[in-house]
């Protein structure tokens, strides 16, 4: 086991649900720690440059419109395993896929608004924590 760091987003469908508490009790029962927030509204090309892995995928352009369509709230999250760890309490991408009690099984509409994105791997989390938060915003 290891403290890991891992980048969550709370995605625009969840901010809009009023979801954000319900998301963050779970994370802090489950014993991660919040070391930094951002509430933004992304531009696109914020949202194009996170996403840019899956530039060349269908579902691209429409990924990118929706994550710009109202605010995200991007948390920064430490606890042991905490990739694996977090994808697991998520669930899968797609919500009708999702095990029962997993944030997207509860709060999740589609594919496309599954309410949460949670890093994939420890190397990307730290890209995709260097994406949206400098040293001094890290506690
Ligand atoms: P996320 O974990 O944020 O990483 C990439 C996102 O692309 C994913 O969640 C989904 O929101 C979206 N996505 C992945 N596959 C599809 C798909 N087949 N159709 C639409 N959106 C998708």
């Amino acid at each position: 086991m290891s403290l890991e760091r891992t980048l969550t987003i709370i995605k625009p469908d969840g901010v809009e649900q009023g979801n954000i508490g319900d998301i963050i009790q779970v994370l802090e029962k489950n014993h991660f720690k919040i070391k930094a927030a951002k509430m933004l509204q992304l531009t696109n090309s914020a949202a194009g440059g996170f996403y840019a892995v899956h530039r060349e995928r269908s579902f691209f352009n429409d990924l990118v419109r929706y994550m710009s369509s109202g605010p995200v709230l991007i948390l920064v999250l430490e606890a042991e395993n905490a990739v694996s760890r977090l994808r697991d309490l998520m669930g899968a991408t797609d919500p009708r896929k999702a095990a029962e009690g997993t944030i997207r099984k509860r709060f999740a509409t589609s594919i496309e608004k599954n309410v949460i994105h949670g890093s994939d791997s420890a190397e990307n989390a730290k890209i995709e924590i260097g994406y949206f938060f400098n040293a001094l915003e890290l506690v």
